[in-house]
This record gives structure tokens, C-alpha cells and sequence, in this order.
């Protein structure tokens, strides 16, 4: 049995649309099929570490609405434990607007719902039962206070935090020394180091400035270029397979769900981040979230 991952984070229903463009802003444009999936980072995670194999708890807040109890029900057809997963009569569950044009780009607006509602206690029953070499995997979508305290926790149990920090924000200086792995895209290294990322030079120099802050390794997730590895001592450019992009929304999440199964696996870095652009170059040739997501023997083959 692989080790045991431990995503906390949240769970939307996304409403998708795609269209030729995206709208600027005071515009309307006409759009095709609407779609809905299951989505949030958290969950989209955690389903993309499921259907890689992966032993899989999750730890959330979602309404008490038939959005959530969808959710949750995805989550076991999925197999993913949801002993931890809380309901909140008082706020909706997570839901998010996308538009998607003809590249496969996205903007997305999120309503947080009960995904804001999840309090930094709230996270500790599931902290207390993880398994000692448990893969803590954790992202911006819930509460940034319920954040620091989840890794903090995770921390002083010895446990390894990886902390996807999307969507992009400002973080206590205190959450750096606590991270095993920090797994940022080009946007979200340059909102945490102000080193502007955009070719392999700024990489480096943004994943510099990370170890100085605290954390062990750092991973850059380059889009169609693949992910750039900095253990503070070796760096390297790791390529993801070329694939023509339909919807590229998730290819973070499952980018990073994919790596926590590797790490969990005991595979060293190098080849966890090659599993993980595998997947996530799947991922971007469908659409949706975790209608996305693949299926352990895609990628393998
Ligand atoms: P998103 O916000 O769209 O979920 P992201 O900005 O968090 O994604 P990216 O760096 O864009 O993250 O992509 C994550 C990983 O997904 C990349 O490292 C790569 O492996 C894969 N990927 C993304 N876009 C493409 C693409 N066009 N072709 C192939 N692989 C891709
Ligand atoms: O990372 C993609 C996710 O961001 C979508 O599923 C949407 O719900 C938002 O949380």
C-alpha cells in the first residue's frame, strides 16, 4: 500500500463555457454548450492522486446543498476517504464561473461558499489520524489562517507539506521553513519572490529566493514547457510531453495530485515531476476539471 495523502483544500462545481475569446471587460460574447464538473483545487487534487492509485484522504467543507452531496459522492466512487469532509447548513458549497476559448485558456471567478468556512481547528482530527509518513498536500482556496496552522501541524508531526500555492496570494514568512516541497506556476513564483519568471534564468533565480525563505525544494510548473526542479543544490528543466490543448483548466492540479502519488511511491523527484507532466499533458487535451483527469494506465502507457 502506497503512503498515505492528505489533501486539504476546497471543492467547487464548475460551470464551464466555452467560447472563440474571452469576454473583456463590458462585453458579451457568445459562447457554445454549457458543461458542468466537479472542481476546486482541493478536490481536483485529490481525485487526480485517486485515479492514479493513490491512497487518498480529503479533508474539506462543502454546503449542505446538492452540490456538495454530488461532490462527496464523486469523492467515494472515487475511493478517496471522506471521513474529514464537513457540511456547513449555513453556506453554499464552492462554485466556479470558467470560460475557456479556442486555445484552451480560462478565466475563472470563484464563489467560495463553504470552502471559506473551514477553521484551522477543524482540520485537526484528520491531522491527528494521518500515518506518520503521510504526504501533506494543501493549496490557497480555504482560509489562508486554517493554511499556516494545517502546515505548521503537519510540521511538528514530522509530516511532508507540499504547498501548491494557487490561487496566487502573499504569505506569512513563518509557512517557508515548514515546506518540504513549494510548487508554484510562473505567476505564483513571481507574486511570492517579486523575480519575474518567464524563461529558465528567472526560474532559477525565483527558486533561489524560495530555499532562502525556508523551503527544501522547489518545483515551477512552466506550462507547455514542462517544470523546472530546484533542490537547492541541482536544478533541472523537466519537459512535458507536446499535446494540442483543449482546456488547460486543472493541469496544475493534476500536475501536483500526480506528483503526491510518486512522492508517495518513493520515487525520488526527477521522476515524480516526468509522472506528473505525463498527467497533466493528458489532462489538457480533455475538457473540465476532474472530468479531466487520467486514469493510472493513460499514463503509463
Ligand atoms: P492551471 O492554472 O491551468 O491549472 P497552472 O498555471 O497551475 O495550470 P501550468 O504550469 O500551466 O500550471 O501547468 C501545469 C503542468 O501541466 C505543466 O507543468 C505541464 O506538465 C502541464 N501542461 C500545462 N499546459 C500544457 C500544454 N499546453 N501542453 C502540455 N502540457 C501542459
Ligand atoms: O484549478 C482549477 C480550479 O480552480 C477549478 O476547478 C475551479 O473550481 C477553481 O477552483
Amino acid at each position: 500500500m502506497p503512503g498515505q495523502i492528505l489533501v486539504v483544500g476546497s471543492s467547487n462545481t464548475d460551470m464551464v463555457v466555452q467560447t472563440t475569446k474571452l469576454p473583456a471587460p463590458g462585453e458579451t460574447v457568445l459562447g457554445g454548450t454549457f458543461f458542468m464538473n466537479p472542481g476546486g483545487k482541493g478536490a481536483n487534487q485529490a481525485v487526480a492522486a485517486a485515479r492514479l492509485t493513490g491512497n487518498v484522504t480529503f479533508v474539506a467543507k462543502v454546503g449542505t446543498d446538492i452540490f456538495g452531496e454530488q461532490a462527496v459522492a464523486g469523492f467515494r466512487q472515487e475511493g478517496i476517504n471522506t471521513t474529514y469532509i464537513q457540511s456547513d447548513p449555513d453556506h453554499p458549497s464552492g462554485v466556479a464561473l470558467i470560460n475557456v476559448d479556442a486555445a484552451g485558456e480560462n478565466c475563472i471567478t470563484v464563489a467560495p461558499g463553504a470552502n471559506a468556512q473551514l477553521r484551522p481547528a477543524e482540520t485537526n482530527p484528520a491531522l491527528a489520524s494521518a500515518e506518520t509518513d503521510a504526504l501533506v498536500l494543501v493549496q490557497l482556496e480555504i482560509p489562508l489562517d486554517t493554511v499556516v496552522h494545517i502546515i505548521g501541524e503537519a510540521a511538528t508531526r514530522g509530516l511532508r507539506v507540499i504547498l501548491n500555492p494557487a490561487p496566487a496570494q502573499p504569505l506569512p514568512d513563518e509557512l517557508f521553513p515548514n515546506l518540504f516541497l513549494i510548487t508554484p506556476n510562473e505567476t505564483e513564483a513571481e507574486l511570492l519572490t517579486g523575480i519575474r519568471v518567464d524563461d529558465l534564468s528567472g526560474a532559477g533565480q525565483a527558486a533561489q529566493k524560495l530555499h532562502a525563505m525556508g523551503v527544501s525544494n522547489v518545483i515551477i510548473t512552466l506550462g507547455s514547457k514542462g517544470a523546472y526542479l530546484s533542490t537547492g543544490t541541482q536544478s533541472q528543466l523537466i519537459a512535458t510531453p507536446p499535446v494540442k490543448a483543449v482546456d488547460t483548466t486543472a493541469a496544475g492540479d493534476c500536475f501536483n495530485g500526480a506528483l503526491a502519488v510518486a512522492l508517495a511511491e518513493g520515487q525520488p523527484l526527477p521522476d515524480a515531476i516526468a509522472f506528473a507532466c505525463k498527467a497533466a499533458s493528458i489532462s489538457v487535451t480533455r475538457m473540465g476539471a476532474q472530468a479531466s483527469m487520467p486514469r493510472r494506465n493513460e499514463v503509463n502507457e
